[in-house]
């Protein structure tokens, strides 16, 4: 890519949570695509390594970091140099009737998915780490399920419908700083967590659900393509929206 595009990332160093896998990973992969620098948190070490072995340790580095620790986002916090740019994509998935949803559970979920966000962005801000006036760009891998009441899906629902509002939220804190925020909303994307979503159901129901996306479940790349418009100063203008990818399940008929 011409690295005076807009939409290239050239000079720019990108964190991305969630790096070891699906979405996160597909994002690493698009930042360096884009002339970028990723460095890409998550627990799972083995596959953090072979991110960066894949894109090169020049493009890409990595932190093993449990963000649903306090002291893991510090440690990692610590660690960053500035940056111009974080992904939230890490994420966990729990399903369940209302009937069936306990305290451990509903804490869990909202500990990985929206804590860890809110206090890993929390703990930038602190440490000055993002950097001012220049447009820089926080990217959180929300869901459509945000928007939509589906049977069973309290849990991870209530855990990206705060994930969506915080967004807002720290995009209005953000501004004066020239600093942007915005929300990814995806709906079904391949990946180990739409795997497991799946095993929940019949392959009639998996086929069904399917032939209601105008344009088929997403892909890893789907998303991280729009994210990394997001990152881009392409997108300068934009901050506190969330944007919906789903292949037109939503809306059209
Ligand atoms: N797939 C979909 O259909 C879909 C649709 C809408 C939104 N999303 C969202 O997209 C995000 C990525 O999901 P995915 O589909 O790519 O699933 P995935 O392949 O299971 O990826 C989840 C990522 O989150 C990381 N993670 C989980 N718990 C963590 C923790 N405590 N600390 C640090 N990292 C943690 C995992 O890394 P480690 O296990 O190595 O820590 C992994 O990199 C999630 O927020 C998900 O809700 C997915």
């Amino acid at each position: 890519m011409d690295q005076s595009s807009p939409f290239s990332l050239a000079g720019k160093t990108i964190v991305v949570a969630g790096a070891s896998s699906g979405i996160g990973l597909s994002i690493c992969r698009s930042v360096v695509a884009a002339n970028g620098k990723v460095i890409g948190l998550a627990r799972r070490e083995d596959r953090l390594q072979a991110m960066v072995d894949e894109l090169g340790p020049e493009s890409a580095s990595c932190i093993k970091a449990d963000l649903s620790k306090d002291e893991d986002i510090e440690n990692a916090v610590a660690r960053l140099p500035e940056i111009n740019g974080y992904v939230h994509a890490a994420g966990i998935i729990k399903w369940g009737p209302l009937k069936f949803i306990k305290r451990q559970a509903l804490e869990e979920i909202m500990n990985v998915n929206y804590y860890s966000m809110v206090l890993t962005l929390a703990e930038m801000t602190r440490k000055k780490k993002i950097k001012k006036q220049v447009y820089s760009s926080v990217v959180v891998i929300s869901s459509v399920s945000a928007l939509v009441g589906s049977k069973s899906n309290l849990l991870y629902t209530g855990s990206k419908g705060a994930m969506s509002a915080a967004a807002r939220v720290i995009a209005s804190e953000y501004a004066a700083q020239k600093i942007r925020v915005n929300a990814v909303e995806p709906a079904m994307v391949h990946t180990d967590m739409a795997s497991e979503a799946e095993a929940l159901l019949s392959r009639e129901a998996v086929e069904k659900d399917m032939q209601s996306y105008p344009f088929g479940y997403g892909t890893p790349e789907d998303v991280a393509n729009a994210t990394v418009f997001l990152l881009s100063d392409a997108s300068r203008w934009i901050t506190g929206q969330s944007l919906v990818l789903d292949g037109g399940w939503l809306n059209l008929v």
